[in-house]
């Protein structure tokens, strides 16, 4: 539905008859707005986009509720809520996203960090023996690097490499790297994975090899949420047709990419682990049966894999 049919007249924050309205006010227009657009929490999103125009923030808007929009905060607040309306996300307009409560830079470009991606984090925290030692991390597929960067900022030695095909989300992975105090410890490349011989620059092997590749079934993608299926990079959520082409492609190059004593964790989608773990199985005989971490809903949402050998004792 474009923004022009759920705005109320005058725009949100203004009205009809030229008098301004207040933050109350526009904050009631808007959340009317948003929920006829089908959003599922409007009044929460009608105040952070308020916030995020407003001086004063959140402060403000939660407390003076009778202060009066300037002409030009009605008209900024109408704009970002208009996107909304048109099921732009939230985070595509405010710029950010919380992701394993860091403060992540997030475009247009780049996957929206998923809460359920924490599981990932999680999981491969729970597998190290000590949390000191200078791993030697790799990210396939890192976007945002929300997940490099968070299991970094847990890992006071470690080193990460992030790569992406994409160079958009390496240029914004590595200005979040910058921004969270971790650039010294986080390279990013541009290695697409789909091209012969990716993995020639990637030695020596990593202890702890990561990814969320795409892995929706392309067939599925235009029937999800308005704010996936038209705002996310079609890079970051298209696995084929079966939505496992890149589990297909990584599987092989595997043995080559995790150190003895090191491990694999990966992503996958609901109801697709068995079928990654037999395609790793046939594919990357050197690793161990997965161990499998459920997200907070009980689906499978990470699989782990171990490389059997002497883990390195720095
Ligand atoms: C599902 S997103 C995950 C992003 C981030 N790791 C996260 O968890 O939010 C998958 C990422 O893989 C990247 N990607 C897709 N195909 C690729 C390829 N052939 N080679 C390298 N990266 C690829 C996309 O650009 C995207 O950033």
């Amino acid at each position: 539905m474009a923004a022009g049919n759920v705005l109320p007249r005058g725009g949100v924050g203004g009205s009809a008859d030229g008098i301004e309205s207040s933050v109350a006010a526009a904050l009631a227009q808007a959340s009317a707005a948003l929920a006829a657009a089908g959003i599922a929490g409007p009044r929460a999103e009608a105040r952070l986009l308020l916030a995020a125009i407003i001086a004063g923030g959140a402060a403000a808007v939660t407390g003076y509720p009778e202060r009066r929009l300037s002409a030009a905060e009605a008209a900024a607040f109408a704009a970002l809520v208009g996107r909304r309306a048109a099921r732009e996300p939230l985070s595509h307009i405010l710029g950010r996203r919380e992701f394993w409560s860091l403060d992540f830079q997030v475009s247009a470009a780049v996957l929206d960090p998923r809460p359920d991606s924490e599981t990932l984090v999680q999981a491969v925290l729970e597998a190290l023996p000590d949390r000191t030692r200078p791993w030697r991390l790799l990210d396939l597929g890192t976007g945002s690097g929300c997940l490099l960067l968070s299991l970094l900022s847990e890992l006071p030695r470690a080193h990460g490499l992030g790569i992406d095909a994409s160079p958009e989300a390496l240029s914004l992975a590595g200005a979040n790297a910058l921004a969270l105090g971790l650039g010294p410890r986080a390279d990013f490349r541009r290695l697409d994975w789909n091209e012969p011989g990716w993995t020639a620059g990637l030695i020596p092997p990593a202890d702890i090899v990561i990814a969320n590749p795409p892995y929706i079934p392309s067939g599925e993608i235009a029937a999800l949420a308005p704010e996936v299926a038209r705002f996310e990079p079609r890079a970051a959520l298209d696995g084929g047709g079966d939505g496992l082409d890149a589990y297909r492609r990584l599987a092989p190059a595997l043995a080559g990419l995790v150190a003895a004593g090191g491990f694999v964790a990966f992503e996958v989608g609901a109801g697709q682990a068995a079928a990654v773990a037999a395609i790793l199985a046939a594919s990357a005989r050197c690793l161990s049966v997965p161990e499998v971490r459920a997200d907070l809903a009980g689906i499978a949402r990470c699989l782990l894999w171990r490389r059997p050998g002497e883990d390195r004792r720095d």
